[in-house]
């Protein structure tokens, strides 16, 4: 019902009120069909009623003499006068004991009449009442009982049937003709009104039609206005309205063609300015990241909010994520309690500072950073947090140091250098003295003894000023050689091997493509054994001892060691798993005469040498040290690009045990090492521990001996004289002087006399094998 509504709802209004009429017609219809139907009914019945009664009532009128005389003959007349009529049915006359007395019924009824049943019920009834009537509707029959009465006895009833079937079809006919009137006249009104209502609402459809055409954005509609009531009022305000809505609608597209031009104008500044400001801030971000210094900008919480590439560089931060938390970053990042104090502190205050921190990588590395601090700046010139510039320093101080040193070393060396030089000027005049004093002595047994203690002194202070003189300018004046680094290193190896404890684990890791170097190869040797013995003298408990050699070329010398100008260079290292060193020790090792071993064990000059004697090939040493983890020393040595000239090297295996060498020195223990090593070799060896023993030797054995080798400054006879005395019996005999020190002059003399072959001393028994052999050559 509802959706029947509903719908009727959405017609349009001429349908609705077209629907509302028709409803309201039909039921109007129906109450007047219904009234008229039951009031007509109603009529017509109590006609028939009275009809039958009155029919009835002369019956009884006529049986009751009939019934008095039981005389039932005169009383069928009436009767069948009666059933004469069309719609009587029948009629029959009962006695006072409800018997049938006469009755006549026209043809097909008289069987219905014994059909009738005498209803006892109401027989009863009528016997007190005027008339009795009984419906049979499907029948369409009407009973009339007609009590027949004198002076209130009861003689009988008068039962009267009459059939209303064709009163029926009257009120059917009647019926169906007011309801066919009546729904044409309904719909006569329906169409009545759905034209009347069309004419009248179509303005208001015209409206709608507007209105619709209106929301669809077409405001060139004009309503016809053609009355002038209401509905034409509210066409031409409608009209009024569009127009209105027409202008605002023009403005408006102006307008907004206006506004879509002007933002796509300020749509270009924007993506412009955007871009502009992208590139700037990308260039600031590639130059925060590339500024070679740890930037960090840290938040008034301590958040951390930048920081580039350099710094994650500087504190050696392999995870990255760790930046991003700042706890994490203070827990993990500055294990060191000072600096992250030191860095709180700053944050907290807000101040502009510069401070050094060690800052410590891991258990074993240590760097040196420099930290400035600078508030940074919000609005109103309000310190938001804080900037960290963070540089790593340790390289820079460093090499701060190392040029110290060697300036320190460099004016150490000079001055050293310069009164050695006075000083051996001073023994190469106090030398001579004493040794031309011994001879005028020569019988004084007193004093001989006193002038060769003179002598002695005098040599071993020669010694030293030679070893303070190769401090100072590295030796010069040794045999130049090109030789490989890694073959040195191999024989030392082999040789170091059978001296040092067992305890100590010798080591090399050798470049096989490793560069040649030009040297004097005893003071490379020297180097070596310097250096080896320190490590040695540094594990006592034993360790490693390990020789490393490789290639480097230098491209820019500043940025690796600047005391090293550009170019090629073998890198030497002796490593050591000794004590180490302090960094006090650290500092003063190359300074001459500094020891931190006890007296008798060192003289505090072997590295001096060993720097003196590097510095001299325009090479550099180096050395890193942890007390507890051992030393590192590097020395590096120009390359040459020169090819090994001999293969000397070999000389030592060559002719063993041809040569028979008489050995002249005063240093006992010299002799027999010599000869205990040359014995080895399979040469034989003749000993004189001075110039005089020598003459004489050489004057018994002369034929058995091949070569000497000849101290120069000894007791009794030196070197100069022995072999001045030996020439003259044999000239050009092959003699190889050998000396730790001797003056200037004394070389001289020996090259007047025809000397060729010296060996400086210390030399290392291949260079004597091989001086040898090129002397007896050569003669
Ligand atoms: N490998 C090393 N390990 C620990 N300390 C060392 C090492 N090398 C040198 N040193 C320290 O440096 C000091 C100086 O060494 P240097 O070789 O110049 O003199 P020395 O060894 O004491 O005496 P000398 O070499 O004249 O016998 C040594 O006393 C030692 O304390
Ligand atoms: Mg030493």
């Amino acid at each position: 019902m509802k959706r029947l509504i509903n719908r009727v709802r959405r017609l349009p209004i001429a349908s609705q009120l077209t629907v509302l009429i028709g409803i309201v017609l039909l039921v109007l219809f129906s109450v007047i069909l219904v009234t008229v139907q039951t009031f007509y009914t109603h009529l017509i019945q109590t006609q028939m009623e009275l009809r039958a009664r009155q029919i009835a009532e002369n019956l009884a009128n006529v049986a009751l003499p009939a019934l008095l005389h039981s005389d039932e003959i005169s009383l069928y007349q009436n009767l069948a006068r009666v059933t004469d009529q069309s719609d009587i049915v029948f009629v029959s006359v009962l006695n006072g004991d409800d018997k049938v007395f006469a009755w006549s019924a026209p043809q097909p009824y008289d069987t219905l009449l014994n059909l009738v049943n005498l209803n006892p019920t109401l027989l009863r009834q009528v016997r007190q009442a005027d008339y009795l009537f009984e419906y049979f509707p499907t029948r369409a029959l009407l009973e009339v009982y007609q009590p027949i009465r004198t002076n209130g006895t009861y003689w009988g009833t008068v039962l009267l049937g009459l059939n209303y079937q064709h009163i029926e079809q009257v009120a059917r006919q009647v019926r169906w003709l007011s309801l066919t009137v009546g729904i044409l006249l309904i719909l006569l009104v329906i169409w009545g009104v759905q034209k009347v209502s069309e004419s009248v609402l179509a303005p208001v459809q015209q409206l709608v039609a507007g209105t619709e055409q209106v929301s669809k954005g077409n405001f060139d509609f004009r309503l016809k206005v053609e009355r002038e009531d209401e509905l034409g009022f509210l066409a031409s305000k409608f009209n009024e309205m569009i127009a209105r809505l027409k202008s605002y609608q023009t403005r408006q597209e102006e307008l907004t063609a206006q506004l879509h031009e002007y933002s796509e104008h300020l749509e270009e500044k924007v993506r412009l300015a955007t871009r502009q400001l992208r590139q700037i801030q990308e260039e600031v971000l590639q130059i925060f990241h590339q500024i070679p210094i740890g930037l960090l900008v840290v938040t008034e919480g301590g958040e951390i909010r930048w920081f580039n590439d350099e710094l994650v560089e500087v504190l050696k931060i392999k995870d990255r994520s760790r930046l991003k938390n700042a706890n994490l970053l203070a827990e993990k990042v500055f294990l060191d309690g000072k600096f992250q104090g030191k860095l709180r502190e700053v944050t907290r205050a807000k101040i502009e500072s510069t401070f050094r921190i060690e800052f410590k990588l891991s258990s074993v590395s240590t760097r040196l950073l420099e930290v400035r601090t600078q508030p940074l700046l919000g609005e109103n010139s309000q310190a938001v947090g804080m900037i960290f510039i963070i540089k790593d320093v340790t390289r820079e101080t460093e090499l701060e140091r190392q040029l110290n040193r060697t300036q320190r070393l460099e004016s150490m060396g000079k001055l050293a250098g310069g009164i050695a030089h006075d000083f051996n000027n001073i023994l190469a005049i106090i030398l001579p003295t004493a040794q031309m004093l011994k001879m005028r002595l020569a019988s004084d047994a007193e004093l001989v003894p006193m002038v060769e203690t003179i002598e002695k002194a005098t040599s071993k202070a020669a010694d030293l000023t030679s070893q303070i003189l190769s401090f100072a300018r590295g030796s010069k004046g040794g045999k130049m050689e090109v030789f490989n680094l890694n073959d040195l290193i191999r024989e030392f190896q082999t040789m170091i091997g059978r001296v040092v404890n067992k305890n100590i684990d010798i080591r090399a890791q050798l470049d096989e493509n490793l560069w040649n170097v030009e040297a004097d190869r005893t003071q490379i040797e020297q180097i070596l054994m310097n250096l080896s013995m320190n490590a040695v003298d540094a594990m006592p408990n034993g360790g490693t001892l390990l020789y490393r050699t490789e290639n480097l070329e230098l491209v820019d010398a500043e940025s690796m060691i600047p005391q090293l100008k550009p170019g090629r260079y073998v890198k030497l290292e002796v490593v050591d798993t000794g004590i180490g060193m302090s960094k006090e020790i650290l500092d003063r090792i190359f300074d001459p005469f500094f020891t931190a071993k006890k007296k008798e064990k060192g003289t505090g000059l072997g590295l001096s040498m060993v720097y003196g004697i590097v510095r001299s090939y325009r090479g550099y040493i180096d050395v890193s040290s942890q007390p507890g983890h051992g030393s590192r020393f590097t020395i590096y040595l120009p390359a040459t690009s020169r090819k090994i000239q001999n293969s000397n090297g070999h000389a030592l295996q060559a002719q063993p045990g041809k040569w028979r060498i008489l050995v002249v020195d005063d240093e006992e223990m010299l002799r027999s090492s010599l000869k205990s090593m040359l014995s080895t070799l399979k040469y034989r060896i003749f000993e004189a521990s001075n110039g005089q023993e020598a003459v004489q030797l050489f004057q018994k054995h002369r034929h058995e001996i091949d070569v000497i080798l000849m101290d120069i400054q000894m007791p009794v006879m030196d070197g100069l004289e022995a072999a001045t005395r030996i020439w003259e019996e044999a000239p050009d005999f092959p003699i190889v002087f050998s000396s730790g020190y001797a003056p200037p002059a004394k070389f001289e003399e020996l090259r007047r006399r025809g000397a060729k072959n010296f060996l400086k001393k210390p030399y290392q028994i291949k260079d004597l094998v091989d001086i040898i052999e090129r002397t007896l050559q050569a003669s």
